[in-house]
């Protein structure tokens, strides 16, 4: 589906590239009493040099927000206080469940994407709160070393405060990751990629249906692709090798990284930490909410200049010093044990339809999981400690990614189906043989990406907490439009 076409856009191709600096957010800092208390504001940005600057809202004086850095095994506490303005300023589509008129205009809560924490903390789309509240919540960390990232999670209108700018990294580290002495900052580096429609203002603009009433759109694209919140920056490095944390905090985007002239780097981390062993890629495919772990070595590149590229996007520039001694690292063939979790302990297998459905009343068409709304009831309800399969059957002919809340989990296969037999002849019919995730996919993942016309099997173990969380397509504008549901974690039968 391609977006309704925007007016007035400015095409940021136009403007000079690499003449910023790539920004470098801020680490959150705990107050005196070791508790950690971030506003939620609107604030002023300029995302590039010949652009006014840009209305967004922030977890802090930048988007992305301030860093988390925490440790494995040490909580945490954070107060998030709603300071934003009571109205938005982007097009709330009132039709969408959640976005009533009945409810306060701006509203956020806020998920740690990919932490294991319980209910209360999770960020449950329907526990907002509206401008001049906040929220105290309690992060365990209790999981391994990773790359999660918090972003807002508000019911009907998370699609826009994540577009506005709300999302930050949080970085998970242990000892584990620490004894594989990786590279650590100024040469460790979050990288948010994430693409935006700016007017000639430079201001934020979001597309609409162009039906006033029912504004939604199925998914978001912009034509500027923004690193750290700049157009196309720039980064100094030194020749030696450096750790980049990449996040794809996009609404809908998928990014296929590379880099120029071919350049190889090495994959060491998905989504929930460490890979068992690097990969070396020379392109890296990033559905939104997946993360990538990467080590770049310029050793041997000193004095050029190196673009990390997204298929024709040129996203930024690395400018490798001619001088300093060339400092290439090499990190060890065995990151950790990823050990396979077992097809003998799983006590369900859930088969889940994604599919699209038309909407006659409102927008046209919608996509479900599981052929379900949001509003119907709890239908997963897997036993704490107990081991599941999802099989996600994709009808459609888009790669949905689907993330769930709680856990972390692992790829088993994919299997390609036949849809023309499926439409006209309701037969599942199987093509070839299933087939094994690549193996930058053989870590833990909390996203994964649901490959059209196949089934993709990830078995989970529910570990951590019982209660309600959600699972969900991380594509912003599917989730929207009820491509999202509950799931219910069971307390262990008691005996
Ligand atoms: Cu990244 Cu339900 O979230
Ligand atoms: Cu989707």
């Amino acid at each position: 589906m391609s977006p309704a076409p925007i007016k007035h856009g400015l095409y940021a191709a136009g403007l000079p590239r690499f003449v910023d600096p790539l920004p470098i957010p801020e680490i959150a800092k705990p107050d005196r009493q070791g508790v950690y208390r971030v506003s939620m504001r609107e604030i002023e940005t300029q995302v590039h040099r010949d652009l006014k600057p840009t209305r967004c809202w922030s977890y802090g004086t930048t988007v992305p927000g301030p860093t988390f850095e925490v440790r494995a095994g040490k909580p945490i506490s954070v107060e998030w206080k709603n300071q934003l303005p009571e109205k938005h300023f982007l097009p709330i589509d009132h039709t969408l469940c959640g976005a009533g008129k009945d409810v306060p205009e701006v509203r956020t809560i806020v998920h740690v994407h990919g932490a294991r924490v319980p209910p209360e903390s999770d960020g449950y789309p329907e526990r907002w709160f509206a401008p001049g509240k906040s929220r105290t919540v309690h992060y365990p960390n209790r999981q391994d070393a990773a790359t999660l990232w918090y972003h807002d999670h508000a019911m009907g209108i998370e699609r826009l405060n994540q577009y506005a700018g709300l999302f930050g990294a949080y970085l998970l580290r242990d000892d584990h990751e620490d004894a594989l002495h990786l590279p650590r900052a100024p040469y460790e580096i979050p990288l948010f990629i994430f693409d935006r429609i700016f007017d000639q203002d430079g201001q934020l603009q979001y597309p609409t249906s162009g039906m006033p009433d029912t504004p939604w759109v199925s998914e978001m694209y912009g034509e500027a692709i923004l690193v750290n919140g700049k157009l196309a920056p720039d980064l100094e490095v030194e020749p030696r090798t450096y750790r980049f944390r990449v996040v794809n905090s996009s609404n809908a985007r998928f990014l296929y990284l590379a880099l120029s002239n071919e350049t190889a780097f090495q994959q060491i981390g998905s989504d929930q930490g460490l890979l068992p062993a690097p990969v070396q890629l020379r392109t890296l495919t990033l559905a939104p909410a997946e993360r990538a772990d990467v080590l770049v070595d310029f050793s041997r590149l000193a004095g050029q200049s190196i673009l990390l590229k997204s298929q024709s996007f040129e996203l930024m520039r690395f400018r490798v010093k001619s001088s300093g001694a060339a400092l290439g690292w090499t990190p060890p063939a065995k990151l950790r044990d990823v050990a396979r979790l077992s097809r003998s302990a799983v006590v369900k297998t859930r088969t889940l339809g994604l599919d699209e459905y038309e909407d006659p009343v409102t927008h046209g068409m919608l996509m479900l999981l599981d052929k379900k709304r949001w509003h119907e009831p709890v239908s997963e309800k897997p036993v704490l400690d107990s081991t599941e399969i999802w099989e996600f059957v994709n009808y459609t002919g888009d790669t949905h990614p689907i993330h769930l809340h709680l856990v972390r989990f692992q790829v088993l296969e994919r299997q390609r189906f036949d849809i023309d037999g499926f439409r006209y002849e309701k037969k599942m019919q199987l093509i070839g043989q299933p087939v094994l995730p690549e193996p930058n996919e053989m870590g833990w993942k909390d996203t994964v990406q649901a490959h059209p016309e196949s089934i993709t099997r990830i078995i989970i173990r529910f570990e951590g907490h019982a209660g309600r969380y959600v699972w969900h397509c991380h594509v912003l504008e599917h989730a929207a439009n009820e491509m999202m549901r509950p799931f219910e974690v069971l307390p262990k039968r008691s005996q």
